[in-house]
């Protein structure tokens, strides 16, 4: 672990804010399977990210959040966990995350791992224990429903074909639960023993040394196990019904007081429930739970249609902020490995557009309140793959659901077309670092297919333009070190009903920022309160060259202005 940090920030001028490293960091996102191969089998690896290390120190990020790269049979990428203690082969050796921890925290880079505990796979040997017998002393580690009482009551499932969450098993005439794919079984955390496991799985992360832990589904552990009826249609609003369990904040206060209380770390639950309340809840210092919330309302806005409503998105974000204005701490992100590419989901990825779009958004993720998280790739304007064939597809969630779709007749074809926009693996495919065959990714055959753009869209190339995304988007992180203006000021959102400018100033610690992005693809012009006037501001960002200093922006301009009185 590093020492506390906030040292090599500027000073604050109003000392009101309860400073944190978590809260001005900027967290970048490596789905490694797709990040770098040095072994040429067409994997990426940690051996890849180690040789990475200094292109992403160079990018001006602090803490890197890594997907699972713990022992698994690969079902579900990894979120299916046979041994919490080991490394997938794929990925390299123990002796290989040694290293990558020590050369990171080296260059002072913070490491967060994935905590995949609402489940594990069906391949670890507790689950292997607790289907051999019903009187295994593993059994009561997952949730099991002898079928001699007839069906389960329904539940719903992620990623089965028949999206039913309850699996018969043979061996001891029972159903098992699992909330994802059939081959992760859900762990039952009303046994004290499976908590105890998971605390001591924690410690031996945090004794290596790690940063933090970001909570895979971990708002679902706690079920509520009389196992009520639930609603017709309660699978539209799976949230509420499966989020926020009875016993939820008893065991994140004693995970808090067993584990998190005794080490300086970032924690971060996917999810937040489905209400601000929620949200709170679960970040509220005085409750000594967790300490971002990573909420997914932002992700919703629009169900991927591309022209989605800005005032819906702005409320959304608007709405957060103000909820976690005085206590509490959230994340700010557009994309992960469960989502599209952020340029072809919020911005335009058109050749024409997808530049400027790309620059527009980062310069929001670094300029609002809240931690920014990167998705690797992102800083490239990396785009959706958008796979004609099902056969391009590796993804559990869209293999499965396909399959579902012809198993009931459904309209496969729309679903084929709704994928190009929706499906994770668009966020998935391998990162583009130079323009020699596979983005100079791998020298054996990638797992999933690079995208064709990645001639003119790739980290060498960028590199050496001044003018990149890439470039601009370690000017943005840089604007954000310099001003912790950016992490802990006001934001006011401004010209709140237009439906193609997103305009906000950041306010605090002594100084006043304006930031102007346009979302949409025409010229667009914003009406700004009297008291600010653009002739005497200070231009500190900017994502065309040489704007003029008037009210209306070119297609995806983004601005940024000193506005300081
Ligand atoms: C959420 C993860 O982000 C996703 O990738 C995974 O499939 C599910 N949880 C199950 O672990």
């Amino acid at each position: 672990m590093l020492l506390s940090c906030g040292s090599n920030n500027p000073k604050l001028t109003g000392d009101t804010t309860d400073r944190k490293w978590w809260k001005e960091a900027v967290v970048y996102q490596i789905y490694p399977r797709s990040f770098k191969d040095s072994d040429g089998d067409g994997i990426g690896d940690l051996k890849g990210i180690i040789a990475s290390l200094d292109y992403i120190k160079g990018l001006g990020v602090d803490v890197i959040w890594l997907n699972p790269i713990y022992s698994s049979p690969n079902d579900d990428n990894g979120y299916d966990i046979s041994d919490y203690r080991n490394i997938m082969k794929d990925f390299g050796t123990m002796a290989d995350f040694d290293t990558l921890l020590s050369e990171m925290h080296a260059r002072h880079l913070r490491l967060v791992m994935d905590l995949v505990v609402n489940h594990t796979s069906d391949e670890h040997a507790w689950f292997k224990q607790a289907k051999s017998s019903r009187d295994n002393p593993y059994r009561n580690y997952y949730h099991w429903w002898n079928a001699e009482r007839g069906k389960p009551t329904p539940r719903w499932s992620f990623f089965d074909v028949n999206s039913d969450a309850w699996k018969y098993d043979t061996t001891t005439n029972a159903y098992y639960l699992h909330y994802f794919s059939r081959k992760q079984p859900d762990l039952n955390w009303e046994n004290p023993k499976v908590r105890g496991e998971v605390y001591q799985i924690m410690k031996y992360w945090l004794d290596k040394g790690i940063d933090g832990f970001r909570m895979d589904a971990f708002q679902f552990v706690s079920k509520d196990t009389t196992w009520p009826v639930f609603p017709p249609g309660y699978d539209k609003h799976i949230i509420q019904y499966y989020g926020m369990g009875p016993h939820l904040h008893d065991y994140l206060q004693e995970m808090n007081k067993e584990v998190f209380g005794r080490y300086d770390i970032m924690t971060v639950a996917e999810g937040a429930g489905s209400t601000l309340a929620d949200a709170m809840s679960l970040v509220d210092p005085a409750r000594h739970e967790l300490n971002m919330a990573y909420h997914f309302e932002g992700m919703d806005v629009g169900n991927f249609d591309p022209n989605y409503s800005l005032p819906d998105f702005k409320k959304v974000y608007s709405k957060w902020d103000s909820a976690f204005a005085e206590k509490g701490w959230i994340s700010i992100f557009l994309g992960n490995h469960d989502q599209p590419r952020m340029v072809s989901h919020w911005g335009n990825d058109d050749p024409r557009y997808l530049e400027a779009s790309a620059k527009m958004l980062t310069t929001f993720l670094m300029t609002m309140r809240g931690t920014p998280y990167c998705y690797y790739g992102d800083e490239l304007g990396m785009s959706n793959i958008k796979f004609d064939k099902m056969s391009d597809y590796r993804d559990i969630a869209t293999l499965n659901k396909y399959l579902s779709l012809r198993q009931t007749g459904g309209d496969t074809a729309s679903f084929i077309e709704f994928q190009k926009r929706s499906s994770r693996d668009n966020g998935r495919t391998p990162f583009q670092w130079d323009n020699s065959t596979n983005a100079g990714f791998t020298t054996g055959t990638p797992w999933i297919k690079v995208n064709p753009g990645y001639p003119a869209v790739n980290a060498a190339a960028e590199e050496k333009d001044s003018n990149s995304v890439l470039n601009y988007f370690k000017k943005a992180i840089r604007l954000r070190k310099l001003n912790l203006t950016m992490v802990y000021g006001n934001y006011t959102l401004l010209d709140r009903d237009n439906s193609s400018v997103y305009a906000y100033t950041r306010e605090g610690e002594g100084k006043k920022f304006l930031v102007l992005l346009n979302f949409k693809s025409s010229p667009a012009t914003v009406v700004l309160p009297p008291g600010i006037n653009l002739s005497k501001a200070t231009l500190v960002l900017q994502n065309y060259p040489g704007p003029s200093k008037n009210n209306t922006l070119q297609p995806y301009e983004a601005l940024v202005y000193d506005i300081t009185p």
